[in-house]
């Protein structure tokens, strides 16, 4: 338990100042020799306008906020937790104003350099340089170091605080990347102010030597049942990339609306796109929406996964081109939310020819090795006809030079080298996914009851489904994907991923109010160590990106399992933060 912090708390009932029915509540945190110089200092004097028994709420408030345990910016309090961490008390550090950012003069060190001073600079006003050099040093200053010699994989980091500054070494960009994203969140929460604040940019000593336990740490949108315009896309990819995940599925196509433009059958979006669920307008990404949503997301490292769902969830491609429908006649175009009933005809060759067109045309725009071709809840082709038609378009990504990945209901069709299966069950034992694992297959692991951020939190979550039950942070934190699913060892699993399901999201507030504070928790699953696995502690860690998210303006929901801390991260703040249910 942290030393609580003594305080002085004097009222004044009104002063020669303050009109009448004013008081001036001034409160003084005591120094505190373990924790350093205090970081959170309360503004003297703050003005209520009171009645008696408000002042009396107010001074119990203020008297709670200021015994709670001081917020020391630690080292180990890094969301994903780190793998190693060595805090070193002496070695403390405080953003200068006149700090300089300075990076191996490599390109890539150099943007992962700009990235850092763009999200350093709104908030402290600090110019904050960016230089190069052959062997950069921190001199009271921030380096970042590409380093060959660092043995930490593609994607590990160290990190080093000491009162010289900080030193982030890497032997890729990806892993200076991660390193920086740790660093903000070591700095205060008012580092998210998109303007700048009055704040000590204190950093705790010490080292983090990190890496992540899988290499594929996933989300998904689904952009097919409701339409995502470009910019909300990349808020999202933002989110991911503040939590060190590293892949972007999108579900771009469904049976209420086909997202992405292809040349060669250009009613797939003209015709196809124009509906959503509950009869919106839908839309589409043009191949330039989509070039910028995958530059985007490279440049944080991160690689889109584009999902043509195929034979099943198609309604919308036949309503654009019958020849694909079983009975060559057009279907109404679908707005509800059912699943299961619409397929492309998979006794016709013609299907083939639009598989490879649509495909081929995903993969020439699409730089990451995946193409996820669905294969999910395709009632209405079975057993021979389903695996035939699986195994085709299983060569025809082949041909294309991509890796297939596919939902798990792809796993009795014939394995083709290097296959990935995304499971998305609700049970742990399934045989069929551990045979397809036995012939080589991979899985993505996505438990519908631990990871579909599109199930509520809790019976008055105001959007989402429960169908695989509610998940609460805990439920999305308590479970492991190395261990999952009965019969498939931990090598078989490159990873972990949270889809998030649209049917009932219609706005980036909805999007948010489901990923946050779940996202951070299937993250930690993908990227920690399973030794630092540990509800308690990570509920305490998570609870200190409240005040961040709040101050970045990103809207999360309050749920009460989480310590959130009752003062905002700047003193004053409004709590704006629309938290959809249970308001504090
Ligand atoms: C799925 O949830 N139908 C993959």
């Amino acid at each position: 338990m942290t030393p609580r912090q003594p305080v002085n708390l004097t009222f004044a009932i009104t002063d020669a100042n303050t009109p009448p029915g004013v008081a001036a509540v001034s409160t003084t945190p005591s120094p505190d020799p373990t924790t350093g110089p205090a970081t959170d200092e309360v503004p003297l004097p703050t003005l209520v306008q009171a009645d008696a028994a408000t002042l009396a709420q107010v001074a119990e408030r203020a008297a709670g906020d200021l015994l709670a345990p001081p917020t020391r910016h630690r080292l180990a309090d890094v969301v994903p937790a780190a793998q190693h961490v060595e805090p070193d008390p002496t070695g403390d550090w405080v953003l200068p104003a006149e700090a300089v950012i300075v990076a191996s003069a490599d390109p890539a060190a150099l943007a992962v350099a700009e990235q850092l001073a763009n999200l350093l600079r709104p908030a402290t006003g600090y110019p904050l340089p960016v230089t190069d050099a052959t062997t950069p040093e921190p001199a009271d200053g921030i380096a970042l170091v590409l380093d060959d010699t660092v043995d930490l994989g593609a994607e590990g980091y160290r990190l080093g605080i000491t009162t010289n500054g900080v030193r982030v070494t890497a032997s890729t960009a990806a892993g200076l990347f991660y390193g920086v994203q740790t660093l903000r969140q070591l700095l205060p929460a008012a580092i998210e102010s998109p303007v700048p604040v009055t704040e000590r940019w204190a950093l705790p000593g010490g080292t983090i030597t990190d890496a992540p336990r899988f290499p594929y740490r996933g989300a998904m949108l689904d952009v097919a049942r409701h339409f995502f315009a470009v910019e909300d896309v990349l808020r999202v990819v933002d989110h991911l990339a503040r939590y060190k995940l590293n892949h972007l599925h999108l579900h771009l196509t469904d049976d209420q609306g086909w997202r992405i433009a292809v040349d060669s059958w250009p009613k797939l979006t003209t015709l196809g796109g124009t509906t959503e669920v509950g009869g919106g307008p839908g839309g589409h990404y043009t191949k330039a929406d989509y070039g910028r949503i995958v530059t985007y997301a490279a440049d944080r490292h991160i690689t889109v996964v584009p999902e043509i769902d195929l034979p099943g969830h198609t309604n919308a491609a036949l309503v654009a081109y019958p020849e694909l429908a079983p009975d060559k006649i057009a279907p109404p175009p679908y707005t509800g939310t059912e699943v299961g009933f619409s397929y492309v005809d998979p006794a016709d060759e013609r299907t083939y020819e639009f598989v490879a067109d649509v495909l081929g045309e995903v993969a020439t725009l699409t730089p990451g090795p995946w193409l996820h071709v669905g294969g999910d809840e395709a009632f209405k082709v079975n057993g021979e006809v389903y695996t035939g038609f699986v195994e085709r378009v299983q060569r025809i990504v082949a041909d294309l030079g991509k890796t297939v990945v596919g939902w798990h209901q792809l796993a009795p069709a014939a394995h083709l080298d290097g296959r990935v299966l995304q499971w998305w069950g609700t049970n742990g034992e399934d045989p069929t996914t551990a045979e397809a694992v036995r012939r080589g297959a991979q899985l993505i692991i996505s438990p519908g009851n631990h990871a579909y951020l599109d199930m509520k939190y809790a019976s008055d979550t105001p959007i989402g489904h429960d169908w695989a039950g509610l998940i609460d942070v805990r439920k999305a934190y308590d479970w492991d994907p190395g261990t999952h699913v009965t019969g498939v060892p931990s090598t078989a699993v490159i990873g972990v991923e949270a889809p998030l399901w649209t049917e009932s999201v219609t706005s980036l507030a909805d999007i948010e109010l489901l990923l946050l504070p779940r996202l951070p928790a299937i993250a930690e699953l993908g990227w920690s160590p399973r030794a630092t696995h540990d509800w308690n502690g990570f509920r305490d860690r998570l609870a200190g990106h409240g005040p961040r998210w709040e101050t970045a303006g990103i809207t999360f929901h309050r749920t009460p399992e989480i310590p959130w801390p009752s003062t905002p991260a700047i003193p004053g703040q409004r709590r704006t933060t629309p938290t959809g249910v249970n308001p504090t």
